[in-house]
């Protein structure tokens, strides 16, 4: 029988990959929308086009929201989905200082939202809460599923609460709630003010002369930066296992921020001393300084092992951007602006 997944945050990096990953198994995908002022389905018009005239359609958008509970439960009784993926928050770091409070109602208590919709409805659905390597703080490498957590950021705050409240629904009402913890993963869909994507979309227009500087924080932080597509895999091996449990989802291998910086620069035949600059605004009230993630358990139980490295991550990155932007100059469509 088809199986029904639910998504939050389908119109994010990880939420546009994994409905690819669904809709190629066949599963009937359902999309949390938030209503905006603007399209916000850029990330997943290529796979509305496929089924806008198509009868036997399979991903459908539902407006929604995680800081409303009443349209969650609706969803839920409406859909009763076999699966659900709880990707959606306010998921940027810095900005979680300026916005604590609303980081927190999101990130974090949407989780409970989602979770008590499930059980008010008597859904029987397998739940993968987003976690993050952030809740680590300032831990040290390597950090594994019984790494302390020690968050440096509201954000990572409200992660820990979420991660928390899943492992409590899982014992209190036998839920199959897993917790993926998943370390810093990039793609070309990346949203354009992390800093990886902040660089790559940088360096293709320096590539093409509409810029000259990139204005940058602090070079000195080091992430396990892994590839997106892959990610979205462990989240649904995760629900595919009898039991519900909590993964650490990471390459292993960790680099700073100047490192990508370097190779990014290096890789488009650029000089990175001649374009970037530091501007303290970029700096972070706390800063989380180094996260190499330890994912044995994710490949001894799951079988989940990455394949894209960090010199392969960079190239498709700066590779995507500067095409992109050449084929939006060709059509004309790109405006000149200096930086
Ligand atoms: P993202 O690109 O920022 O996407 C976030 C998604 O959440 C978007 O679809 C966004 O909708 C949606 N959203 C925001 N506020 C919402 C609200 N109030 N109600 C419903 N939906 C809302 O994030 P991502 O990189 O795909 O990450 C997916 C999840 O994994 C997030 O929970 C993130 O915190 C977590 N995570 C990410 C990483 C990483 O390295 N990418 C690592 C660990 C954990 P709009 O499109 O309308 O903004
Ligand atoms: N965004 C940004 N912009 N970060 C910068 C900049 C800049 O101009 N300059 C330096 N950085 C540094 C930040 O201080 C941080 O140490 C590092 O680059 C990575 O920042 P982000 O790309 O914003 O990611 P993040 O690690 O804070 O958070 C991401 O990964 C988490 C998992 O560890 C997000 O995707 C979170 O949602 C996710 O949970």
């Amino acid at each position: 029988m088809t199986k029904r997944a639910l998504i939050t945050g389908l119109t994010g990096q990880d939420g546009s990959y994994l409905a690819e990953l669904l809709l190629s198994k066949d599963y009937e995908v359902y999309g949390l929308r938030r209503r905006s002022s603007s399209f916000n389905t850029g990330r997943i018009d290529h796979l509305l086009n496929d089924f806008r005239h198509d009868k036997n359609a399979k991903l459908f958008l539902e407006y929604g929201d995680l800081a409303d509970a009443s349209s969650l439960a609706r969803l839920l009784y409406r859909l009763h989905p076999d699966e659900i993926y709880n990707l959606g928050a306010q998921s940027h770091v810095h900005v979680s200082f300026e916005m604590p409070e609303y980081t927190g109602d999101v990130t974090g208590l949407g989780s409970v939202r989602i979770l008590e919709a499930v059980r008010e409805s008597g859904v029987r659905a397998t739940i993968y809460q987003a976690s993050s390597s952030e809740m680590f703080g300032s831990e040290p490498p390597p950090q594994n599923e019984n790494t302390p957590f020690h968050p440096r950021s509201p954000y990572g705050c409200a992660k820990v609460y979420a991660h928390h409240i899943a492992v409590n629904y899982r014992e209190s009402y036998g839920m199959h709630v897993s917790n993926g913890i998943l370390f810093n993963h990039e793609s070309p869909r990346r949203g354009e003010n992390f800093v990886t994507r902040k660089i790559t979309q940088a360096i293709a227009r320096i590539h093409c002369g509409l810029q000259k500087k990139l204005y940058l924080g602090n070079l000195d932080a080091k992430r396990d930066w892994g590839y997106a597509p892959e990610y979205v895999e462990a989240m649904w091996m995760m629900l595919q296992q009898d039991t519900p449990d909590d993964y650490v989802i990471a390459t292993g291998e960790t680099h700073s921020v100047r490192e990508f910086v370097i190779e990014a620069f290096a890789h488009a035949g650029l000089d990175w001393e001649k374009h970037v600059e530091i501007d303290p605004v970029y700096y972070r009230p706390a800063e989380v300084d180094n996260l190499r993630g330890d994912a044995s358990k994710a490949r001894v139980k799951l079988g989940w092992t990455p394949k894209v490295g960090f010199d392969e991550l960079v190239r498709i990155m700066v590779d995507a951007d500067i095409e992109s932007l050449e084929e939006r100059l060709r059509r004309g469509e790109e405006y000149i602006k200096s930086s």
